[in-house]
């Protein structure tokens, strides 16, 4: 596995394109990542240690979780865990099977270690995935880590119908997952962003709320924020979180600003459509994270992800008011090392800072 991963970081892989070698490192971690062989080896090569935290009434080993995107399809759920993610959050689903944009549609910056993709939420639709998940529980492939859905508007259902779409895709995935995050933050559906206006966002909110009064367990519902609203914008919704019964925040999601380009190669990622992840996205996470905070006061949990790729910004995630945090890019430019690593780090800097537990060090920049 360690071998897989470090050739998909060689040089000879660079020259794959991006979305091919990400194919390839589902295809691993769908197939031996899933046996309890592969994850026993996984286990062995990367377990990170406990930092355990208490957030929306489950515990985590940790806060470092799979951030939305990687396993669109809740392929390899086994896999993430025994690789040492506390949680993994699959999808974006939608409520129809769709294609996503066409290819190629993810680009890699090496210089910037970031990456732009105008994926588009290609995925096999909320029915098709339950059915994956049904069989998944009954083979007892269920991870013992918690495990969080994104949901992301269709894009055939044009917004005004997208409170209906989101309300469908959460009904049909209740009862396989253990949170929900709901997605009006990605640039690459038309339309979608405009879904964080406060009208749109209400009734989505309410019609999703409508869904959870039906069902007999209550369980936390998220927004994903963008980046590149406007700070006024930002805490509006997040004050319209607070009066509508939003469980948590995630901030962020990718954003369309490019900073300028360092190579040929990011000339070429930077002049495509889509969304910007990696190193370059970790300053306005940082802004949207703490400004969110601000607002919150600590009433909702805080997912901060966005350029975590060492032990030095998911701290500065945590303080700033992240309760739990997730990494994408840096997984691909780093490999699974980074996993335990980020972890040991957080680990040393709850001792070193004198804090009983990590939940103390949750915000503590505001104190
Ligand atoms: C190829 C790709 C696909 C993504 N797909 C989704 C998605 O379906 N839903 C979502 O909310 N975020 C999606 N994201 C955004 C990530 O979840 C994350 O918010 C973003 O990449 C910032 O984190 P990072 O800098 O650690 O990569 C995607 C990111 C990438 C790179």
């Amino acid at each position: 596995m360690g071998i897989a991963w470090s050739v998909l970081g060689s040089p000879a892989l660079r020259l794959i394109d991006s979305e091919t070698a990400h194919s390839i490192s589902m295809r691993v971690m769908r197939g031996f990542g899933e046996t309890s062989a592969g994850q026993n080896m996984l286990n062995a090569l990367y377990k990170p240690p406990e930092v355990p935290i208490e957030v929306f009434g489950k515990m985590f080993h940790h806060p470092l979780g799979l951030a939305a995107g990687f396993d669109k399809g809740a392929e390899a759920l086994m896999a993430w865990s025994a690789m040492g993610f506390s949680w993994t959050e699959y999808g974006g689903v939608t409520r129809y099977p769709q294609d996503g944009n066409p290819k190629p549609r993810m680009f890699r910056a090496n210089r910037h270690r970031a990456l732009v993709n105008k994926m588009g939420f290609n995925n096999p639709g909320a029915s098709e995935i339950r059915k994956r998940l049904i069989s998944r529980k009954s083979e007892e492939k269920w991870p013992k880590t918690p495990v969080a859905a994104n949901i992301g508007r269709s894009k055939k259902v044009p917004n005004e119908h997208a409170a209906d779409d989101y309300a469908s895709t959460l009904d049909i995935l209740w009862d396989h997952a253990d949170m929900f995050v709901l997605n009006v933050s990605s640039p690459n559906t038309p339309g979608l962003r405009d879904l964080q206006a406060q009208e749109h966002l209400s009734s989505i909110l309410s019609s999703c709320n409508k869904v959870r009064e039906m069902k007999a367990d209550h369980k936390p519902i998220l927004l994903k924020l963008s980046p590149d609203n406007g700070d006024e914008e930002i805490l509006e919704t997040v004050s319209l979180c607070l009066a509508s019964g939003v469980d948590g925040i995630v901030a962020t999601n990718t954003t369309i600003k490019r900073p300028a380009p360092l190579s040929t190669q990011s000339r070429k990622a930077f002049s495509s459509e889509g969304g910007l992840s990696g190193r370059p996205l970790n300053s306005r996470s940082l802004e949207v994270i703490n400004m969110a905070y601000g607002e919150t006061q600590g009433k909702i949990p805080i997912v901060g992800v966005g350029g975590i790729e060492s032990k030095e910004t998911a701290w500065e995630a945590i303080i700033s008011g992240s309760s739990l945090i997730q990494l994408y890019s840096a997984l691909v430019f780093n490999g699974p090392t980074v996993v335990s690593s980020i972890v040991r780090g957080i680990k040393s800097r709850v001792r070193e800072s004198g804090f009983s537990s990590l939940s103390e060090a949750v915000g503590y920049k505001h104190i």
